[in-house]
């Protein structure tokens, strides 16, 4: 049962992005620098931080859900609630109306007042803080804890693209670049802490610019390429890049540095010029496979990944099959498709011509058939090569592990490794979604 007064134990509950799992990772470290200890798993909280998501209509309604579970769950001593993230941003004052048993509203760029927030929270006043303070959270939250082998690192903030079917560019804000001295050795402490691999996430990460310790400007790729510098990091990854950002230096980069992975999310969201062009998304169908083709050149088995959108208002049928040639001329390893959700306050939400969702669906499976096939073509050819697999956790059966190979592909394999261990892994049979392996003959000779 929850004790009154100030709490002791909480839990951080992050939806959606990448970036909002780095996020609650702080929020954890910062709560726990502040005395409070995480609960442990199946007991209740003091405190629960539900870090949200506004991305979809379903995804935000998810938080008013939770909150009325927890309240349910809580009977007379209900834990103290702080939603934090991308709804809090956007809907921050009708989240206080609709839920009065929330005691605290946080935007993803003031959670490192928190502390003070609960401070007042337990006082009995509710608290909202939705300020986007450019870059103040970072220099004002401890520093980075134990990690696991494989740590993301936010390098880039905000977006400035406006595609007219988004909310991150209101929720997020502008984009921001961290300083390279910052990120530098926030994945020193990674490494120090475990960490094998990094992964740089921004909403733009290839957006991201600054200046490295020798005065020069740089991009994404001189960060890269500074950062695989520190000996024990093995790889590096970065998500999620933007076509209109791509420069010749990144796509050199994957050339080059070893330890960058053979891997590109990289989103396109319609095969359709048309739709693109409503979509704010200045990239054509053609500009965005020449981009690819050159990433190509440079990392020939870089896997490919994406995201898209089914149903933006006023597409046609023919557009949509514009989408499925697409998907079959690149051959994604791997990518993320939606139904289109409208959004309060964006510009496609008023357009005309919005697709019933029974079609939406229909052409949401359509395309989801058509990159699991994908997918599944992409690891059946990686059957057969041996490679590099990082243990990231233990796997279902007994003495199982699981790791990430090069191209991001899940690898289940049984015999002797830890947890960070890096081992040489043939890759023997695959699925749509991972692929089983074995250690090499070689790996422990
Ligand atoms: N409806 C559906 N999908 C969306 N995305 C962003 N906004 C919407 C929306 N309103 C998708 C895009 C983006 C990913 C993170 O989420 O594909 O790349
Ligand atoms: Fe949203 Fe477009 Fe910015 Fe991506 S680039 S975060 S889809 S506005």
């Amino acid at each position: 049962m929850r004790q009154s007064g100030s709490p002791r134990t909480f839990r951080v509950k992050s939806f959606g992005c990448q970036m909002n799992v780095y996020d609650g990772e702080r929020i954890g470290e910062l709560l726990a620098d502040k005395g409070l200890s995480a609960a442990p798993e199946g007991e209740d909280a003091d405190l629960v931080v539900l870090n949200t998501c506004h991305i979809r209509e379903k995804a935000a309604e998810k938080v008013y859900s939770d909150i009325g579970r927890l309240m349910k769950a809580g009977g007379d001593t209900p834990p103290m609630i702080a939603v934090a993230g991308c709804v809090a941003q956007a809907e921050g004052e009708e989240i206080m109306a609709r839920a009065p048993g929330v005691g605290i509203v946080v935007g993803p760029q003031a959670y490192h007042r928190l502390p003070d927030m609960i401070e007042r929270a337990t006082q009995g006043q509710r608290a909202t803080d939705t300020d986007m303070p450019a870059d103040a959270k970072f220099a004002a939250l401890p520093a980075r804890r134990k990690v696991g082998p494989s740590a993301f690192l936010t390098v880039q903030e905000g977006c400035d693209k406006f595609c007219t079917y988004c909310v991150v560019p209101y929720t997020r804000g502008a984009e921001i670049s961290r300083p390279f001295a910052d990120l530098v050795s926030e994945a020193e402490r990674l490494v120090e802490s475990g960490a094998r691999e990094i992964t740089l996430l921004g909403q733009n990460v290839n957006a991201w610019e600054g200046e490295d310790a020798r005065g020069r400007r740089v991009g994404l790729d001189g960060l890269i390429r500074d950062l695989a510098k520190l000996p024990d990091l093995q790889r590096i990854r970065y998500t999620t890049s933007h076509p209109n950002d791509v420069t010749d230096g990144l796509i050199a980069a994957h050339g080059e540095i070893e330890k960058l992975m053979p891997y590109l999310h990289l989103p396109v969201q319609s095969g359709s010029d048309r739709v693109l062009k409503a979509m704010n998304r200045s990239h054509t169908a053609e500009s965005y496979l020449k981009l690819l083709d050159r990433f190509r050149a440079a990392r020939p088995d870089i896997a490919l990944s994406g995201d898209f959108i089914v149903g933006f208002p006023g597409e046609t049928e023919e557009e949509f099959t514009q989408t499925l040639m697409l998907v079959d001329a690149v051959g994604y390893a791997q990518a993320y498709s939606f139904m289109y959700s409208p959004r309060p306050g964006t510009p496609a939400a008023a357009m005309d011509g919005h697709v019933p969702r029974d079609m939406m669906e229909d052409r949401l499976q359509r395309l989801q058939a058509a990159l699991g096939r994908h997918s599944l073509a992409f690891n059946r050819a990686s059957v057969g090569r041996t490679c590099d697999v990082l243990v990231e956790r233990k796997g279902k059966k007994p003495g199982q592990w699981l790791g990430k190979s090069p191209w991001l592909q899940s690898v289940y394999f049984e015999g002797e490794a830890a947890i960070g261990d890096m081992v040489r892994t043939d890759l023997i049979e695959a699925g749509p979604n991972s692929l089983a392996g074995r250690l090499a003959e070689f790996a422990h000779a």
